[in-house]
């Protein structure tokens, strides 16, 4: 039976750091993401493990490309028995703009990779999991409000979240521990430096290795949400609790600035 780890958007800020934390307990880790060179380069970022680390490259925006994680999975399954230990569900993209601005290929790309893609990718690898393996959603700390600007996004991380308590309560029985991550700001390729000429100040901004260590030692615990550090559960606690509006409307005063011309 072969112990592997398979991680969505690895070769980014946050998903590096789950590869390089994960890829000693497990005898393979696939790596997934479109870009085939940066998941190429992981193997040598990560020294002797590197032979460990398996390419995929899947474009999660394309229904079509699950297909390539699910037959993999069915083929080695046959060879040599598959389980997977992590399942890190991390992929994701972004950015800042009106509502009204987004074309319908750009809302389908967010809604695919972020939503139907995550819930494929579970029940896809659901069958090779058993108790005391993990499965890590990325969702963010935007999924506990609406959130102008990045309305897209964080609608679609209130999905990510929902979806991920729900589902770990459906797996209790099961053993299999689901975790959901809610991060606050992280200096990754996600963050632009300025809009529009203005340089963006993104508050409590942390570093992904904190991120990635404080998700994986919740999810070892056990922990149905991961969230770094104290002020930024501080601040979620204040968004699900708080009235919509209030929060609606202090968020769109901090980020018109930067996305008014
Ligand atoms: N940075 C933050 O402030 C922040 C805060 C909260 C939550 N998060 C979440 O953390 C996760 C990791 O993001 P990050 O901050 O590490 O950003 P990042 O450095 O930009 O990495 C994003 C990763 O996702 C992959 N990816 C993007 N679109 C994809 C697609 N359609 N199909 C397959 N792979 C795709 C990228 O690889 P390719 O380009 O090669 O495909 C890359 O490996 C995301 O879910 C993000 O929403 C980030």
């Amino acid at each position: 039976m072969k112990k592997i780890a398979i991680i969505t958007g690895a070769s980014g800020g946050l998903g590096k750091e789950f590869v390089s934390r994960l890829i000693s307990e497990v005898d393979e880790l696939w790596a997934i993401g479109r870009n085939v060179s940066k998941l190429e380069a992981l193997k040598n970022e990560n020294g002797s493990q590197g032979e460990k680390i398996i390419p995929l490259q899947m474009d999660l925006s394309d229904i079509k490309s699950f297909d390539i994680l699910s037959s993999k999975l069915h083929s080695e399954n046959e060879t040599d028995g598959i389980e997977i230990s992590w399942l890190i569900n991390n992929a994701g993209a972004g950015r800042f703009g009106p509502s009204k601005d987004f074309s319908t290929e750009e809302l389908n790309v967010s809604i695919t990779c972020h939503c139907t893609a995550i819930a494929s990718i579970c029940n896809i690898c659901i069958p090779y999991m058993k108790a005391g393996n993990h499965l890590v959603n990325i969702a963010s700390q935007s999924a506990f409000s609406p959130l102008p600007y990045i309305n897209l996004y964080a609608a679609t991380k209130a999905f990510v979240y929902s979806y991920t308590r729900a589902l770990g309560e459906e797996l209790k029985d099961s053993g299999i521990i689901v975790t959901a991550v809610c991060p606050g700001w992280i200096k990754t390729g996600l963050i632009v430096e300025s809009l529009n000429g203005k340089k963006v100040h993104f508050p409590l901004l942390t570093t992904a290795d904190k991120v990635a260590a404080k998700a994986l030692k919740d999810a070892r615990r056990g922990k149905p949400v991961s969230i770094y550090k104290l002020s930024v559960r501080y601040i979620a606690w204040l968004q699900k609790h708080l009235n919509n509006s209030i929060s609606v409307r202090v968020w769109a005063k901090l980020v018109e600035k930067y996305v008014k011309k």
